[in-house]
């Protein structure tokens, strides 16, 4: 299809059937089938989740009570009284069944020909080892234990080996920088830090290892470092602290079947960091029974997940995708998942397609910035490739833009692959809005209807809901199994998702919904900033610059970006001594990498003179918004609130000139 006909595409508001092939198989085969099954949610909200819990999941003991759930309060309780084990789950009742020998976990290294692949019983070897070994250092359940790996198996092993015994892993993604790291560990009060001497990148080991030698004089509940060697460099290994996972395994009289412990429904099975809004990183709580319900349901309805299926998620294992989506969900159901280490672009832009015909991937789960950047970079590189072993597409993270869409369905699907675009966050564990792949008539930009089970709504800002068509706050109305149960040892920020509206969850995101009940997300109403599918909390970059000794004030707003979606823009006012100077600029910029990681870096740093204020002296960055979005001075909207409204011509001429590449001033 040429380009062209896709750019008039973009211009008709079409909507896309679902695939008939394949169709007869599927798990929710019709439009009608999906309406029934959201009456069976409405009607009979308890029986709907009990059956799934029940069908998906293997329970030691039954559950007294499905929930028990209050928004008001707020109180989030699932599956009340029922034991089970999230690693039993996923691999022990798999190796007493025909998937014994199915491959679990297909794992492609950064360079071609590093692939290694565990069938599920050798992943449950390992599993059991690795357990047994946490149970030596006298790792118990409860204890949290801080994951610092790379995209290699061992991560997945070490979180299900966590999940065995009880212990709350808290996974740290790569590319944080030493502050995003320490406060990560400091926060969860991890007792143990699993890690490796390098993660590979371009070819070349980056160190992990010695970034976190810095930071652990500052976390003083970590006992012990568990170090795998993925990249032969050299370490310093401090005696007593720590220990190298292959003499830990290799020395250790294992016990090839180590007991798992029995949890509770309730009892947490991970802590995950998220940007938060006051500039420290929140840390979401997903319990045993509900969070693995939901990551199982979703994953095999949204993705019509079947036994026979190879299904890859691309996401890395520190952000929540990875988890319910490349581990927990996958696992669960006994599929074959797929880990890559590596970069879509690295060394060529094929990596993705290569893989895809490698090894025969059905169902592609991945985010539009990649596949914004591999549409630069020209369909040429999929031309080579054999595709037609995929049914699925699937998106997450930021909106997916229709060009992008049009891409994604054109070249990656043939014209004919069904796109799942699935609306989800951190707190809400699994996938809420979304199309079912055979059952949703799918306009590209929206991501359709929320799942069966899942009431959401919008609200406008004075908390009436009549403004669904006009856009405002989307809400979620009924509890359901995967929202989070907490805020790691911070209630009140855990309040903060209830008592904006009475009796709802607030997402964070606005939307709207068309004529048809389609969604379609806004964006964020919050601060936070969504780079590259990302979210980064804007007063925590403003916290870090104004640390920097050169400046008096910042405001950190996004700006849109072709590939990232959205990017960084930050309005920096300098000490009075202080001179504005590209020098500086730069200084910052990679200030805010050490402290936070490259994700966080500014785009572009402006210079002013003074922030805009309102009389009572709170910076207004709507207008801070709007000008780093490019609208002109005309349209910044109404500036008499501002103390001095002024600044604001110089504020845009600088803007202006800025994108120009001239410095201000
Ligand atoms: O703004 C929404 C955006 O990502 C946010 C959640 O970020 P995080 O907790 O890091 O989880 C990302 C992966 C689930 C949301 O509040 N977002 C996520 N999916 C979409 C999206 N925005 C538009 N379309 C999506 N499909």
């Amino acid at each position: 299809m040429s380009q062209d006909r896709i750019k008039s595409l973009l211009h008709e508001d079409r909507s896309y059937l679902p695939p008939r092939h394949g169709k007869d198989v599927a798990r929710i085969r019709s439009r009608r089938e999906y309406d029934a099954l959201c009456e069976l949610a409405r009607t009979d909200n308890d029986s709907f989740w009990a059956e799934r819990a029940r069908a998906l999941l293997h329970w030691f003991k039954p559950w007294d009570k499905v929930q028990d759930t209050d928004f008001n309060e707020p109180r989030v309780r699932w599956f009340v009284g029922g034991r089970l084990n999230a690693a039993y789950n996923c691999v022990d009742r798999h190796i007493i069944s025909d998937r014994r020998n199915k491959a679990a976990l297909i794992w492609q290294g950064e360079r071609e020909m590093e692939v290694r692949a565990y069938t599920y019983q050798m992943l449950y070897t390992d599993v059991c080892r690795v357990a047994a070994a946490l149970n030596a250092l006298n790792i118990k359940k409860g204890d949290r234990v801080a994951l610092y790996l790379p995209m290699i198996p061992e991560l997945v092993v070490a979180m299900l080996a966590c999940a065995r015994i009880g212990a709350v892993h808290t996974n740290i993604f790569t590319g944080y920088a030493d502050g995003g790291v320490q406060s990560r560990i400091h926060d969860s009060g991890a007792r143990l830090v699993i890690t490796a001497d390098a993660v590979m990148r371009g070819g070349e080991p980056k160190p992990l290892k010695s970034n976190l030698d810095r930071i652990l004089n500052h976390c003083p509940s970590v006992e012990k470092v568990l170090v795998v060697n993925r990249a032969n460099t050299e370490v310093n290994m401090l005696k007593g602290r720590d220990i190298w996972w292959q003499d830990l395994l290799d020395d250790f009289t294992l016990d090839a079947d180590f007991p798992c412990v029995s949890m509770d429904a309730e009892d947490p099975l991970f802590i995950l960091h998220t940007s938060g809004s006051t500039g420290r990183p929140t840390g979401v709580i997903h319990s045993t029974g509900g969070y693995l319900t939901y990551a199982a349901h979703t994953a095999q309805w949204v993705f019509d997940l079947k036994d026979t299926d190879v299904y890859w998620c691309t996401a890395d294992c520190g952000w929540i995708t990875g988890h319910s989506y490349l581990v927990y969900g996958p696992l669960s159901l006994g599929a074959t998942t797929i880990m890559f280490e590596g970069t879509p672009t690295w060394p060529r832009p094929d990596r993705y397609w290569r893989i895809v015909e490698k090894f025969r991937v059905n169902i592609l789960y991945t985010a539009p910035t990649v596949i914004r950047s591999l549409m630069r970079q020209g369909v040429e590189w999929t031309n080579h490739y054999d595709l037609s072993s995929l049914r699925i597409l699937g998106s997450v993270g930021e909106p997916l833009n229709p060009e992008a869409w049009m891409w994604y369905h054109t070249y990656i699907g043939k014209g004919e692959l069904p796109i799942v675009d699935t609306w989800w966050q951190t707190e809400s564990g699994g996938i809420m809005l979304s199309p079912l792949p055979y059952a949703t008539h799918i306009k590209p930009g929206s991501v359709t209807k929320p799942l069966p089970g899942i009431e959401a709504g919008i609200m406008s800002g004075d908390g009436s809901d009549d403004c669904a068509q006009e856009g405002g706050h989307l809400v979620i109305r009924k509890p359901w199994p995967g929202l989070m149960t907490g805020v790691f040892q911070n209630p009140e920020k855990f309040k903060s998702y209830f008592n904006r509206f009475p009796g709802c969850y607030l997402s964070g995101d606005g939307a709207r919904v068309d004529e048809e009940g389609n969604y379609w997300i806004l964006g964020r109403m919050d601060d936070a900033i969504n780079v590259s599918g990302h979210r980064l909390s804007t007063s925590e970059i403003e916290s870090v610059l104004i640390a920097h000794p050169a400046v008096g004030e910042a405001a950190v707003v996004p700006m849109p970006h072709e590939i990232k979606g959205e990017a960084i823009y930050a309005y920096v006012a300098v000490k009075k001594e202080v001179e504005w100077s590209e020098t500086l600029r730069k200084e910052l910029r990679t200030w805010v990498r050490s402290q936070i990681g490259a994700l966080a870096s500014p785009e572009q740093i402006q210079f002013v003179s003074e922030l805009p204020k309102t009389l009572s002296g709170k910076t207004v960055r709507r207008i801070l918004r709007k000008i780093a979005s490019g609208d002109n001075l005309e349209s910044l909207g109404d500036t008499t609130t501002l103390a001095h409204p002024e600044v604001l011509e110089d504020i845009y001429n600088n803007y202006l000139k800025l994108k120009v590449g001239q410095p201000e001033k």
